[in-house]
């Protein structure tokens, strides 16, 4: 069982830690070496992309230990979606909700379409457990359960502007995002197509399917 405030706590420490980076790395507005930003084209200035960096890694890999998500190549239009949700309160994470309300529109999607122009994450998936093989491909249709990859794209590689790729994410994340989508504490996205899914899948499923998608072990606790 994972520890839901040890995970929150995790979160604000590492938060704490960032904020105190740039002071410790000595940079400042007019430093020679700015940190990387994504250039406006306008006066008003932009964010700085190493606060993302901090926990989505430079490269946006996520990480699979703490369960923070990767977003390459995610699409935009997802992206800036839930970016204005977590802004809203509407997908809740105290995180991620304070970092998405200090951006300006602008900043939301410019941060959305330099994450959307990576290269994805791709990982081979090894089915552990059949059954989230067969959920995954098949679906469960006595239970009305599509087939995940029918909208999440073969291997969960995601599908244009509004369907996520599953691929890669950690399983920590996947397993989070599945439980919130069930609870109501992330909205259920277009034609609320994902919160009556995972109403019906049970703990169990959630657990397999986070770790088949994850493309790790159950042996290594969801890390590739
Ligand atoms: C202190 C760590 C931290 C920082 C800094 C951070 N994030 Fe996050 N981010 C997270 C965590 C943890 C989640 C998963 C939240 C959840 O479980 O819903 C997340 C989720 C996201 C998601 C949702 C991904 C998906 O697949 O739905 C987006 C988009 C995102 N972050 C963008 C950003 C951007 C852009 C920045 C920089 C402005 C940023 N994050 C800075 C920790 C962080
Ligand atoms: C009918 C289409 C459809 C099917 C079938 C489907 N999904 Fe989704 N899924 C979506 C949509 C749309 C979203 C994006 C929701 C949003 O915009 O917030 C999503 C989002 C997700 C997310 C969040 C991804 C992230 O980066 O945060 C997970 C996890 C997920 N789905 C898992 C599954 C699993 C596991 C299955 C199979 C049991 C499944 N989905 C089947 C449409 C679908």
């Amino acid at each position: 069982m994972m520890n839901k405030t040890k995970y929150v706590e995790r979160g604000k420490a590492s938060l704490k830690a960032l904020l105190f980076l740039p002071l410790a790395l000595g940079v400042h507005a007019e430093s020679p070496h700015p940190q990387p930003r994504i250039p406006t084209g306008g006066e008003s200035g932009g964010f700085n992309l190493a606060t993302c960096a901090g926990c989505h890694g430079i490269e946006g890999d996520g990480n699979a230990a703490e369960g923070t998500p990767s977003l390459r190549g995610l699409p935009s239009t997802y992206l800036k979606e839930q970016l204005h949700a977590f802004a809203s309160g509407e997908r809740q994470n105290p995180v991620m909700s304070s970092i998405a309300q200090a951006l300006s529109t602008e900043d939301i999607t410019l941060a959305a379409s330099h994450y959307a122009q990576l290269r994805p994450l791709s990982r081979p998936l090894e089915a552990q457990d059949e059954s989230a093989n067969d959920l995954a491909i098949h679906g469960r249709w006595s239970e009305n359960i599509p087939p995940c990859d029918d909208c999440h794209g073969p291997e969960g590689k995601g599908v244009g502007e509004n369907f996520p790729a599953l691929n890669g994410q950690p399983a920590l994340y996947l397993e989070n995002q599945l439980q919130a989508f069930k609870k109501g504490s992330r909205p259920s996205g277009p034609l609320k197509l994902m919160g009556n899914i995972a109403n019906k899948l049970s703990d169990t499923d959630i657990r397999t399917l986070s770790l088949y998608y994850s493309g790790s072990s159950p042996m290594t606790g969801g890390q590739p």
